[in-house]
């Protein structure tokens, strides 16, 4: 196995105060235990061969509060974190582990949680897409394309990185 992508996630939509004990722990069980596990049985394989591109799905929202995404921004948080770390224990096996952070991507996790978290999506939907200097949601191809070249030898000298899919959402709005 040459790549692995640890793309898997959910949304858990609330305020700390407002999510349940169960939803906290599924949120957390998918979206970061769901990066361990696979690395877990995969990375000795890649040992055994001495290469490797593990790309890690992390979010913008890791840097950037978002509104009643509490368990979300925490999980990706700590996926960015493992994945600095998974990178300094297998850089000397030649295996490279990187992060992507996308900022809003019209999927259905984005319809869903439109849908759930807010009582007017529209409305929502036209506040998510200001947050973001391109003023527009970014497309799945827009990520797969970065997915891409963190598997591909083009990135041969990209290790333990951040890449940023966000339409500018995080680093445009700090100036
Ligand atoms: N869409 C966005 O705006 C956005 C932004 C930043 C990060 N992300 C991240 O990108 C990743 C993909 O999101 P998406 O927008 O394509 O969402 P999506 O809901 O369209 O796809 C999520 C995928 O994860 C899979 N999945 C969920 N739980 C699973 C489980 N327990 N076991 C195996 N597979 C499981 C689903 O089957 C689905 O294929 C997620 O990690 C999400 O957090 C999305």
């Amino acid at each position: 196995m040459d790549v692995l992508f640890n793309n898997a996630g959910i949304a858990g939509v609330g305020a700390v105060h407002e999510i349940e004990e169960d939803t906290w722990d599924k949120v957390v069980n998918v979206n970061l235990k769901g990066v361990y596990l696979p690395s877990k049985y995969v990375i000795p394989h890649m040992m055994e061969r001495r290469q490797g591109s593990i790309i890690n799905m992390s979010s913008c929202v890791a840097e950037i509060g978002l509104q009643r995404r509490s368990v979300y921004a925490a999980t990706k948080g700590a996926v960015l974190a493992l994945t600095k770390s998974m990178q300094v224990d297998y850089a000397p096996y030649q295996i490279r582990v990187n992060a992507l952070l996308p900022g809003t991507i019209l999927t259905p996790f984005v319809e869903g949680y439109l849908r759930s978290a807010y009582d007017n999506p529209d409305e929502a939907l036209n506040t998510i897409k200001s947050r973001q200097l391109s003023e527009q949601l970014g497309t799945p191809e827009d990520v797969a394309n970065a997915a891409l070249f963190l598997a591909s030898d083009d990135s041969k000298f990209i290790l333990g990185s951040p890449l940023y899919v966000d339409g500018g959402a995080v680093f445009g709005k700090m100036a």
